[in-house]
């Protein structure tokens, strides 16, 4: 593609709009190409789905691999779970759609693929069906046998792969494990944004995955590298910035990924050429006004204690004694035994995180909204 703005926010592009993370690539390919299950772990939207298919590029490249992608996010039970994995993997294995829906349906009798045409695009595509009346067990059961039954290394990335353990159906973990330690072509990529609930699926001695994979907890990336990917990508669309100005991005960003990307790719697309200082806090400023709406949303799923709290954590923008009395008196918060009850509630919610033991604000942009209040 031609002159398109090089800060993508979407999915993944191409290695030449992505920033670095040659360590952690180079972590996975080692873990698959030694046959290892790799757990990812960060938090959302500092590039962990990036990195798999990143990683993904450069697998494509080195290995004769077939590499699966699941975005599990949207999957509410077992049978979704079916559903999105056996949509995920039909038509890779054989070019020619129909000879794909013969070869699946002789070893798989309990989903039903089925040719659909996008009503916008009008091109075709597979919807899978579940059987009426079928068990997703026994789907899944043939899905398995499915991929044992292919000669080929396979690698399967499931993303967001915490979301199984909220599925309404007892044992899904010990069903999946069980599944998974027979397939002996098989890598998995196990991600996901929710450490709490991926270590102890992956950490605690009693539950059926414990130490089945090596972990791989993905940080910001280097500030230095950053700075130089942004320099670069401004340069070549001819666009003039010093280098506290790219500082000033990161710092106001808080080198979160996904906030920088953000940021850039406006400064990008408002084509005002020379980017200061100034620039870039207008920008940032009309960002968090066009955004507002979602704030005050925010706000009306908030207590009003739970509020003042977050707007104080966002002030200070790390804390790590919200109930010393110091914090409590400067911004008037009340009881420190509520303040306990609020930090859970703002936990639950996702609006902070505990990190290092500092509470932050996990939305970046959203806090230097509240820093205004
Ligand atoms: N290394 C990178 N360089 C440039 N952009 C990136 C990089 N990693 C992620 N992104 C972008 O940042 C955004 C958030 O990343 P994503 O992979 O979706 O995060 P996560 O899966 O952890 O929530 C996406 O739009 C993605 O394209
Ligand atoms: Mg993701």
């Amino acid at each position: 593609m031609k002159n398109i703005n090089p800060f993508i926010i979407g999915i993944y592009l191409s290695s030449e709009y992505f920033c670095n993370r040659k360590h952690e690539t180079q972590r996975i390919v080692n873990a698959i190409e030694n046959q290892r299950n790799l757990t990812l772990i960060s938090h959302r939207r500092l590039g962990k789905t990036g990195l798999i298919l990143h990683t993904f590029e450069h697998l494509r490249q080195k290995n004769d691999l077939t590499l699966f992608y699941l975005d599990l996010m949207h999957t509410n039970d077992l049978s979704a779970f079916v559903r999105s994995l056996a949509k995920a993997i039909i038509g890779k294995f054989d070019k020619r759609t129909t000879q794909v829906l013969k070869s699946f349906g002789n070893l798989v009798r309990s989903l039903r693929p089925s040719i659909t045409i996008d009503p916008v695009t009008g091109s075709p595509g597979i919807e899978i069906f579940l059987q009426d009346n079928t068990n997703p067990k026994t789907g899944l059961d043939e899905i398995f046998k499915y991929l044992q039954y292919q000669k080929r290394h396979i690698v399967i990335a499931l993303d967001e792969f915490q979301q199984i353990a909220y599925y309404p159906e007892k044992n899904v973990e010990a069903l999946l494990r069980g599944h998974i330690q027979q397939l002996n072509n098989t890598n998995f990529i196990f991600s996901g944004s929710q450490k709490h609930m991926l270590t102890s699926i992956f950490g605690d001695y009693s539950r059926p995955f414990y130490q089945s994979t090596e972990f791989l907890e993905l940080g910001k990336i280097n500030r230095e590298v950053y700075k130089a990917f942004i320099t670069q990508k401004f340069e070549h669309g001819k666009f003039r910035i010093d280098p506290m100005a790219v500082e000033f991005i990161l710092e106001l960003t808080n080198d979160y990924t996904y906030y920088v990307q953000f940021l850039c790719n406006k400064l990008y697309g408002q084509g005002v050429k020379n980017i200061t200082n100034e620039v870039i806090a207008e920008t940032l400023s009309a960002i968090l006004k066009e955004q507002e709406v979602v704030y005050y949303n925010y706000r009306n799923f908030l207590t009003e204690q739970q509020f003042n709290l977050l707007t104080a954590i966002a002030k200070e923008k790390k804390v790590n004694m919200p109930t010393s009395k110091a914090f409590i008196q400067k911004y008037k918060l009340g009881a420190s035994s509520s303040i306990n009850t609020a930090l859970k509630a703002l936990i639950n919610k996702e609006m902070i995180f505990k990190e290092k033991g500092y509470y932050q604000v996990y939305d970046v942009f959203f806090s230097k909204w509240l820093e205004q209040w």
